[in-house]
């Protein structure tokens, strides 16, 4: 049996970036239906980059510490770096995750590719087809 890192225990008890985003830019919500854990994940975009990411989530531990931690690795990166980022990348910020709870590490990426994904939709709906610009 493995136990949870100090990373984990720290952002569980001190989540960075918790809560609700007037006006998002995008957002993502995205649900494990094996356990009922649930997170919405809320976007501000800037010159296209991440400038602040926030969440709710009603989930266990590890999800917590995972989803504050992702906060951590999106704000600042520009949209193509935030995507690139893996469940990989959010395990080892956290120096691990007991194996059993690996799972968890998928609602934090899943929620934020969610919410830039939401971005452009709305991006895209803004961008007016090129004969309409033309008059
Ligand atoms: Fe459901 Fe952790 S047990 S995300």
């Amino acid at each position: 049996m493995s136990f949870y890192s100090e990373k984990v225990v720290s952002h569980f008890k001190e989540p960075k970036n918790v809560g609700f985003m007037e006006d998002a830019d995008g957002i993502g919500e995205i649900g494990d239906p094996s356990c009922g854990d649930f997170m919405r994940v809320f976007i501000r975009v800037r010159d296209n980059t991440i400038a602040d990411v926030k969440y709710q989530i009603r989930g266990c531990p590890a999800s917590i510490a995972v989803a504050s931690v992702m906060t951590e690795l999106a704000i600042g990166k520009d949209l193509d770096d935030a995507l690139m980022l893996t469940d990989d990348d959010v395990v080892k910020a956290l120096d691990g995750l007991p194996e059993e709870k690996l799972h968890c590490s998928v609602l934090g990426i899943t929620g934020l590719r969610k919410a830039i994904q939401d971005h452009f939709m709305r991006y895209i709906g803004d961008v007016k087809p090129q004969e309409d610009q033309n008059g």
